[in-house]
This record gives C-alpha cells, sequence and structure tokens, in this order.
C-alpha cells in the first residue's frame, strides 16, 4: 500500500523525528567522547554527574552500563534531564542540589563511594535561551540569572542594591571587563532615576559605554560576572571539588569542563597540586610529602574540541577538559 501525507503511521515518524530533531536544542553536550574515554563508564561503576542539565553525558554513561547520580540545582534541568533517561529505571537517580554540598546529598541517599565524578560547568543552553531566566543579553526577561530558581539573590539586587564600588570589583573580578568602573559608575548613576528590571535595560546601559566592535556583544563579560556573583560559582567549585575528590574510590576518574579562564584556573590549581607527590620551599631543608597528594593527571594540557565539534556546535569553543585519577594511596 502506497502511504498517503496523512497516514498515521508517516505522522508519528515524523513526530519522533521531530522530538529527536528537537533534542539537541535543550542543550548539545561538549566533548562526549574524551569525556566518555576518561571517566571509562562500564556496568558496575557508579559515577556521579555533577551538572546533570539536559542530561547528555549521563545518557552517555548510562548507555555504557554504569549507574548515574545527577545532581542539579535547576528544578527544570533535573526534569528534562531526568525523563530522557527513564527507561534506565533505578540505573539513575536525580538529586537536586548544588554539587558544592555533594557530601552531604550523597550521604542523604547512602552512597559513600564513587567511581568517577563529572562537573560540566556553566549554563545550558535551555537555561540561555528561556528568557524568563534572566541570563542572556539577546531577549528581555527579568535580571534574574539564578540556577536555583529558589536561591536567594537575583542579578536585580545585585545590580541595584551593591555599591558603584563593589559592582566594578564584580565586574573586574569575574568579568575581566576593562571597562568596568565606567560600567559601574554608569549603573550607580542610572538606577538613581530607576531601577534596573529587566536584561534588555542592562544591556543597553552597557552597551552605551562599551560600543560594539568584534562580534561579542558588549555586554557578555558584565553578565557573565552578574552570573558568576549571583550563583557563586567560583566558591561553588572550590567546595565542589573539594567533596567529590573525597568520595572518589581508588582508580576512580574526576573530569571536569570549564568554559571560562577563571573556572579553568581553579580546576588546574586544584589537581596540579594534588598530583604533586613532594613539596619544596626555600626555607625547608628538603623536600615534603604532600599530605594532600591522592591523584594521577590524566590530562597533562586542558583537552579541546576538535575543528568539527567547534564548527558544529560554537558553545564548544571555550571548552576545556582536564581530568585525573586517583591513586590507592590513603
Ligand atoms: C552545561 S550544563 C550541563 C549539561 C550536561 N552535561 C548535558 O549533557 O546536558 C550545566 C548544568 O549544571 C547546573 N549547575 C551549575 N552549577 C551547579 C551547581 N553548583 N550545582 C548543581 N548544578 C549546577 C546548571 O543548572 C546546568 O543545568
Amino acid at each position: 500500500m502506497i502511504a498517503t501525507l496523512s497516514d498515521p503511521a508517516i505522522e508519528t515518524k515524523k513526530k519522533r523525528s521531530a522530538v529527536k530533531a528537537k533534542r539537541p536544542a535543550y542543550h548539545e553536550p561538549v566533548l562526549m567522547e574524551e569525556t566518555m574515554s576518561f571517566l571509562a563508564p562500564a556496568p558496575g561503576k557508579l559515577i556521579v554527574d555533577g551538572t546533570l542539565g539536559g542530561g547528555g553525558h549521563t545518557e552517555a554513561l548510562l548507555t555504557r552500563g554504569a549507574r548515574v547520580i545527577g545532581i542539579d540545582q535547576d528544578p527544570a534541568a533535573l526534569s528534562f534531564g531526568g525523563r530522557r533517561v527513564a527507561d534506565f529505571g533505578d540505573k539513575f537517580q536525580a538529586v537536586r542540589g548544588t554539587f558544592a554540598n555533594a557530601s552531604e546529598l550523597l550521604d542523604q541517599i547512602g552512597v559513600t563511594q564513587i567511581d568517577g565524578a563529572l562537573l560540566d560547568l556553566g549554563v545550558s543552553s535551555h537555561q540561555l535561551d528561556t528568557p524568563e531566566r534572566g541570563f542572556s543579553f539577546q531577549s528581555d526577561g527579568p535580571l534574574d540569572m539564578r540556577l536555583d530558581p529558589d536561591g536567594p539573590i537575583t542579578a536585580a539586587s545585585l545590580v541595584n542594591t551593591m555599591s558603584g564600588e563593589q559592582l566594578e570589583r564584580i565586574f573586574r573580578e569575574y568579568g575581566e571587563e576593562p571597562a568596568a568602573r565606567k560600567v559601574a559608575v554608569k549603573i550607580a548613576r542610572d538606577r538613581m532615576v530607576k531601577p534596573f528590571i529587566t536584561t534588555l535595560e542592562l544591556a543597553e546601559a552597557v552597551e552605551s559605554i562599551i560600543p560594539r566592535r568584534s562580534g561579542t556583544h558588549p555586554a557578555t563579560r558584565i553578565f557573565q560576572a552578574l552570573r558568576i556573583a549571583v550563583n557563586r560559582e567560583l566558591d561553588a567549585l572550590e567546595e565542589g571539588l573539594e567533596q567529590l575528590t573525597s568520595r572518589l574510590a581508588p582508580g576512580g576518574v574526576f573530569a571536569v569542563i570549564t568554559f571560562h579562564s577563571l573556572e579553568d584556573r581553579i580546576v588546574k590549581t586544584f589537581f596540579k597540586h594534588r598530583c604533586t607527590e613532594w613539596l619544596d620551599r626555600p626555607e625547608w631543608p628538603e623536600p615534603r610529602r604532600n599530605p594532600d597528594y591522592v591523584f594521577q593527571a590524566l590530562t597533562r594540557k586542558p583537552v579541546i574540541a576538535g575543528a568539527a565539534e567547534q564548527r558544529r556546535n560554537p558553545r564548544s569553543r571555550s571548552a576545556k577538559l582536564r581530568a585525573v585519577k586517583r591513586l590507592a594511596l590513603k
């Protein structure tokens, strides 16, 4: 029988492929194969994905036979990611919270040791592309930027209540923005007339100070800085690295994907110190054993996306993956 356009079989097929085609729209995971090659998921292994997001990495870990605990502080990510891997049943467990509290979260579900940990930092494309979340300077939404929608601080509260000096420091430290001072002065002046409420109000104020030049929007660094401050992202990263390291079994791998230099510096320093067996200082008569020595480096330099991935997924261009393996020392 020749199928007609309204054939239910074709319609179902079309719907399925539309769902499939839509999938990456939530978030396209970066450095997938590279991440899997380090974490080496397999039956019998338990891996913590501390940044579940759209569940792309988690799905790949489960497909290769590992059990996965997926942590995210965003309930929208937990419900999307959770639905995506529903077919894996009790091999997957979703946990709401921040990876900065990984130890407590794992205690609550009775897990003492894990065989791998993954952090794929930052925001998902879905969070970025949802105007109501307030992460984007491209579309109008409330100046929010909370990864955890129940979190105590919004970007608007920072922008409207911090002193000009505090804002300047945030823009300089977290955004590495050369015009930090000028933007902070502009904000402090404008908000006396009317508080900042929306993303575009802030983006326009920044653009009046930093003219558009290359491809990047002038507000990129200011928005990055505010997001980091709202979510205390750098503190959370340091805490999460400590806590997940303490749960790794000997042979367990820790893989971290970062998207800007501030994050990468923290991960690099944290791993480097723990991969160093002996410490030496000019004032010491001889080198001393490093009590924090627990890792073997798996990446001497960060792994970056290949040309094909960078073409396919522009977000991957700033991704850096570092990985270490827990030694059987203590
Ligand atoms: C880049 S996305 C992860 C994408 C995911 N690997 C995938 O394949 O779809 C980052 C996710 O981490 C979450 N996140 C960021 N910081 C977090 C934290 N401190 N604790 C828990 N989740 C966090 C965000 O809410 C977001 O969903």
